[in-house]
């Protein structure tokens, strides 16, 4: 059975209480945008030489790919706010047919964002709509069927697409040449995961002591939706056993409730490279082997745990599959001499 996980990066279901925190906690603007300083200075340039033109013409696609939790959405509002425009926001399962597009498409005005999250399982028939409609703001229908059957072109405004995706190798040639902006974006530092945790503590009314900012920051995986979710299990810690402010006893009380240890790492993380281990010792592990060994799916496998365990030097991939390093065996052994 898989393991239900607090660190896993995605977002909290629509609606929900922890969604509405999750936006308001969204940074806006570059300025507020804490990180990614390499991303934030490239797009700046781009936005301002467009703005700078204003002949009309629009910011270029935008691909941006990384593991998740890392800010992409965050970052098409942001570009978004910076360019005035608006933003759409879809998905590529979102969008099941080539007419959800076009009328995703139709309905978009002049210099509008269209962002579309996890581009990478966009439909092939749909993929193709989106080609000349990124290339040259066209857009092909075909009006009826069989012999009846005709094409039409439309003009659509000029528009940006923000593509957000885990994986850019999974991500179609001809669709990718279709983006002039594309940036990978970083794991942040732990300075920066203490700034965001110090932004959002102020942002929720709730008091933090400098050494449990860095307590929580070291074990959040350098990823800002993470810091956040453990920010705020913490915080209900603090207001259920103390008077609501986090230092750094309640930040490690709450913690090791949550299991997560020094690095990080969680429960699920740690059963998978034991049941690794354990099994293959330092041979190497396919994907689908390693997700039966958990009951996870291979795509949670290689989108949610793997890339922060090879981040850290705990996992590596080889040719012929994952194997636990020399760090990540001592990491299994060290915590479980302490345990
Ligand atoms: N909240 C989540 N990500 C953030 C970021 N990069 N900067 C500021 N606040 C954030």
């Amino acid at each position: 059975m898989a393991i239900e996980r607090l660190v896993e990066p995605t977002l909290a279901e629509d609606n929900s209480e922890e969604e509405k925190i999750e936006i308001s906690l969204r940074p806006v603007s570059f300025e507020e945008y804490i990180g990614q300083e390499h991303l934030k200075n490239n797009i700046k340039l781009a936005i301002e030489a467009v703005k700078k033109r204003s002949d009309g013409s629009t910011l270029d696609h935008v691909l941006l790919y990384g593991p998740p939790g890392l800010g992409k959405t965050t970052m098409a509002g942001v570009i978004a706010h910076e360019l005035g425009a608006s933003l759409r926001v879809t998905s590529g399962p979102a969008i099941e047919r080539a007419g959800d597009l076009a009328s995703i498409l139709t309905n978009l005005k002049d210099g509008d964002v269209l962002f579309i999250d996890e581009i990478h399982r966009l439909r092939r028939a749909v993929e193709e709509v989106l080609y000349s409609a990124m290339e040259d703001y066209k857009l092909d229908i075909v009006i009826g069927k069989g012999p009846a059957a005709r094409s039409v072109r439309l003009d659509l405004p000029k528009f940006t697409v923000i593509g957000a995706t885990t994986r850019t190798g999974s991500l179609a040639g001809p669709l990718r040449d279709r983006f002039g902006i594309i940036h990978r974006l970083e794991y942040y530092k732990e300075s920066e995961i203490e700034q965001i945790i110090n932004r959002t503590a102020g942002i929720l009314n709730t008091k933090i002591m400098p050494e449990a900012t860095g307590l929580l920051a070291a074990r959040s995986r350098l990823t800002p939706r993470i810091a956040n979710r453990i920010f705020k299990r913490v915080r209900d810690y603090a207001d259920v056993n103390g008077d609501g402010i986090i230092d750094v006893a309640v930040a490690k009380s709450a913690l090791d409730l949550m299991e997560i240890d020094y690095l990080g790492l969680d429960p699920a993380d740690r059963n998978m490279l034991e049941l690794m281990y354990e099994n293959y010792g330092d041979r190497p592990v396919g994907l689908t082997t390693i997700a039966a060994l958990t009951g996870d799916e291979a795509a949670t496998i290689e989108d949610y745990y793997e890339p922060y365990l090879l981040q850290l030097g705990l996992l590596a991939r080889t040719p012929r599959g994952r194997v636990v390093t020399d760090k990540g065996r001592r990491h299994l052994q060290g915590r479980k001499s302490k345990a």
